[in-house]
C-alpha cells in the first residue's frame, strides 16, 4: 500500500455551514472516476491511494485491462509504482460501464469541432452513463474543460433522464444530489505532484455542492481550494488558457517583427524583460498539446464580437508552422538536393506528446512540398505519428546524425537532449532555431 504524506489542506473560502438540501450528508467512501487518462488516472490513483474506494470508468477496453493489472497506459511520473499499490490493495478497480458510487468525477476528453466549437459529446455521453445509477445524496463533479454554463447544462440533461431526483440549479434547498465544476491545470509528466500541491477552483452549482466536492479533493489535495461558482469555475479554467495563447501570440508576432526588421527577438526579449514589470514569454514555431490552441475557442464562441483578441492570437498562433515552413522552403531553395534536419515533433519540451504539435505540421508541411530530405529527430518517440510514416523522403534518426547529415538544421523542441548537439558541426549549417535553444545558451 502506498503511504502518501500529505498536509492538511489550507482552505482559502471560510465555511458557511453544512450543506443546506434535503440530500442528507453521508460519508464519502466510494468515488467513480470516468474517464481514465491524462486527468482521470491519475486522479483516481491519489483518491484510492488516501484509502478511498474507487471504480475508475472508461471506454477502452485495452486500457481497462492493463489499469486492472496495476499498470498505466499512459507515461506518468511515479504513476505505476502507485497504481500497482492500489490495484493490489483493492481500491481501484477499472470497468467500462459505471457502479453506482458516492460521488462521480468526470475527466473525459472536450476538444473542438472543424468549426471549433466544443466539441461535448463525450461529457454528454459519460453524464447519460452514470444518470441510471445516480441516487439520493450523491455528488457529480465535472473537471473536463468546458464552455461556460456546461455545468447547467448538465443538471438539465441529468434531470431529463432523472425527472425523480431535484438538482441543485433549480431549487439548491431541496436538492438530492450535489454538482459542481472543479478545473483541473496539471502539467503531463508532474501530474501527481501537481495535483497535490496545486491551487484548485471547486465551483458548485449551489454553495452545498462546492462544500461536498471540496470534501472529495481534500483526501489528497493541499493546495489552496477556492469555492466558487460553476460558472466562475468554467471561465476561470479558461480565461488561464487564453492568457498564456495570447501572450504567446505576442511573442510570436514580435519576434516575427523583429525578424523581419533585422532584430535578434531573443535579445529584444531578454532586455525588455529587464524592465520590472515586463515578462515577454518566449516565442516558438507554434502553440500545442490539447489545452492552449482549443480552449480559447471555448471562450471566443460565447461572444464572438467581443473577443477579437482571443481570436487573434489564435489566428497568429496558428500561423506560425507555416510561417516556419515557408522560410526553410526558401533557404532550402538554395541548395539542390537539400536535406533537412528536424530537431523535435513533441508540442513541448522533453515530453512524447505529440497532439496539436506544431513541429508536426511543419515537418509535415515540408514533406508534402517536398522540400528536401527530412531527417527527424525526436528523442521521445519510437516511430514517426502517422502524418509522417511511410514517405521515403522521410526519416526518424538520432539527433547527432540529423545534424551531422543536414544542410538546413531546424530546431523546432528544446528537449534538454538537444543541448549536447556538436556545435563545430551546427555552426557550419543553415540553423532555424524557432525556440532560441542556441541563444538561450548563449545568453
Ligand atoms: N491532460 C491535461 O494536461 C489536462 C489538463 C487540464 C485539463 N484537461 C482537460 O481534462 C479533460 C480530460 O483530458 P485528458 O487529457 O485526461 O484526456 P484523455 O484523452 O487522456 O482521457 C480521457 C479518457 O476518457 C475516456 N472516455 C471518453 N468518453 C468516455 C465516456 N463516455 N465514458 C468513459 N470514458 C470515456 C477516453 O477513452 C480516455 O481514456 C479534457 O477536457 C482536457 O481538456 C487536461
Amino acid at each position: 500500500m502506498v503511504t502518501f504524506t500529505i498536509p492538511q489542506p489550507t482552505y482559502e473560502a471560510p465555511d458557511r455551514g453544512p450543506a443546506q438540501g434535503s440530500a442528507g450528508l453521508r460519508a464519502i467512501e466510494t468515488v467513480s472516476v470516468i474517464g481514465l487518462g491524462y486527468v482521470g488516472l491519475p486522479t483516481a490513483a491519489l483518491l484510492a491511494s488516501r484509502g478511498l474506494k474507487v471504480i475508475g470508468v472508461d471506454l477502452k477496453q485495452d486500457a481497462v485491462a492493463r489499469i486492472n493489472e496495476g499498470r498505466a497506459h499512459i507515461a506518468e511520473t511515479d504513476l505505476d509504482m502507485i497504481l500497482d499499490a492500489v490495484v493490489k490493495g483493492g481500491k481501484l478497480q477499472a470497468r467500462t460501464s459505471p457502479l453506482p458510487a458516492d460521488a462521480f468525477l468526470i475527466a473525459v476528453p472536450t476538444p473542438i469541432t472543424a468549426d471549433k466549437k466544443a466539441d461535448m459529446r463525450a461529457v454528454e455521453a459519460a453524464l447519460a452513463s452514470i444518470a441510471p445509477v445516480l441516487k439520493r445524496g450523491d455528488l457529480i463533479v465535472i473537471e473536463s474543460t468546458s464552455p461556460v454554463g456546461t455545468t447547467e447544462r448538465a443538471a438539465a440533461q441529468l434531470r431529463s433522464l432523472r425527472p425523480d431526483l431535484r438538482f441543485p440549479d433549480a431549487a439548491p434547498e431541496q436538492a438530492d444530489v450535489f454538482m459542481a465544476y472543479c478545473p483541473e491545470r496539471i502539467l503531463p509528466g508532474q501530474t501527481l505532484r501537481e495535483l497535490v500541491d496545486n491551487a484548485r477552483i471547486i465551483g458548485g452549482l449551489d454553495h452545498a455542492s462546492a462544500l461536498r466536492a471540496r470534501e472529495v479533493y481534500a483526501h489528497f489535495a493541499r493546495g489552496k481550494m477556492m469555492l466558487a461558482t460553476s460558472r466562475e469555475a468554467e471561465c476561470a479554467k479558461l480565461a488561464e488558457n487564453a492568457f498564456r495563447d495570447v501572450n504567446i501570440a505576442f511573442a510570436n508576432e514580435l519576434a516575427t517583427l523583429c525578424e523581419g526588421m533585422g532584430v535578434d527577438p531573443w535579445a529584444v526579449i531578454r532586455m525588455a524583460n529587464l524592465h520590472p514589470r515586463v515578462n515577454i514569454l518566449s516565442p516558438g514555431p507554434g502553440v500545442g498539446g490539447h489545452c492552449i490552441p482549443i480552449d480559447p475557442w471555448f471562450l471566443h464562441h460565447a461572444m464572438p464580437e467581443q473577443t477579437p483578441l482571443i481570436a487573434a492570437a489564435r489566428g497568429v498562433n496558428d500561423g506560425k508552422p507555416l510561417r516556419v515552413a515557408n522560410r526553410v522552403q526558401r533557404l532550402a531553395s538554395r541548395f539542390k538536393e537539400p536535406v533537412i534536419a528536424v530537431l523535435g515533433l513533441a508540442y513541448k519540451p522533453n515530453v512524447d506528446d505529440l497532439r496539436e504539435s506544431p513541429a508536426v505540421e511543419i515537418a509535415r508541411t515540408l514533406a508534402d512540398r517536398g522540400v528536401g530530405r527530412l531527417l527527424i529527430a525526436e528523442p521521445n518517440i519510437a516511430r514517426l505519428p502517422h502524418e509522417l510514416a511511410g514517405r521515403p523522403d522521410v526519416q526518424l534518426v538520432e539527433g547527432s546524425v540529423a545534424v551531422a547529415e543536414a544542410d538546413i538544421v531546424t530546431i523546432l523542441v528544446a528537449h534538454s537532449r538537444f543541448r549536447n548537439l556538436d556545435r563545430a558541426a551546427l555552426a557550419s549549417r543553415v540553423v532555424v532555431d524557432t525556440v532560441g535553444l542556441l541563444k538561450a545558451e548563449q545568453a
